[in-house]
């Protein structure tokens, strides 16, 4: 089932609306997700960093199942893990750890030692699936995202996994 899936790379700004739509569904079930009730607000929060990169993930009819946002950050040897969004109603069937695996694949691809996210303290889904992914706290952080609220900072080093 899963095997079918397949993500496609869009620009933020054409694929706003479907963005969008699938934000504000996620959001309004998870309180403790980073709110962005503006469209703008919402394409600089994708878009706004350098070296970012938006994939809509669909099943194998083509149905949207969510979005994953990256950014390649060269010079600390990171690639953040800017959003993840497994839409409501396709949860805990396999699909967040897939876009997980692809995030680390392209920082393998990409020469990036370490895969990081953030996350809110409340969030013990998101969490608990980070920690099984064998994600660890690195720090904590009061502002993140600048919503006044803080996160934990994930991390996951792809060296230790693959030791030269
Ligand atoms: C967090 C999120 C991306 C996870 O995606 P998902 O599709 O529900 O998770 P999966 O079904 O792929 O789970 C993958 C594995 O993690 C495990 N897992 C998931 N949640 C877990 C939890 N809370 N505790 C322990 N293990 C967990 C699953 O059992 C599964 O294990 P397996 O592969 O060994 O069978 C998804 O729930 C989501 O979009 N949540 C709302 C938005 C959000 O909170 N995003 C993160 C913000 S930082």
């Amino acid at each position: 089932m899963g095997d079918e899936m397949h993500a496609e790379e869009v620009d933020v700004r054409q694929a706003l609306t479907e963005l969008f739509e699938i934000e504000l569904r996620v959001a309004g079930e998870t309180p403790n997700l980073v709110q962005i009730k503006d469209r703008e607000k919402f394409f600089e929060f994708l878009a706004g960093q350098p070296n970012s990169s938006t994939w809509i993930w669909k099943d194998e009819s083509g149905k949207p199942v969510g979005y994953l946002t990256l950014i390649d950050k060269p010079e600390e040897s990171v690639l953040e893990v800017l959003a993840i969004r497994v839409d409501n109603g396709m949860r805990s069937s396999g699909y967040g750890k897939q876009m997980m695996e692809f995030a680390e694949k392209r920082a393998e691809e990409l020469g990036r030692g370490t895969v990081m996210l953030a996350t809110h303290p409340d969030n013990a889904k998101a969490l608990g699936f980070y920690k099984h992914l064998g994600y660890s706290i690195a720090r904590r952080a009061e502002n993140y995202y600048g919503d006044g609220t803080p996160r934990y900072i994930l991390e996951k080093s792809l060296r230790e996994r693959h030791p030269k």
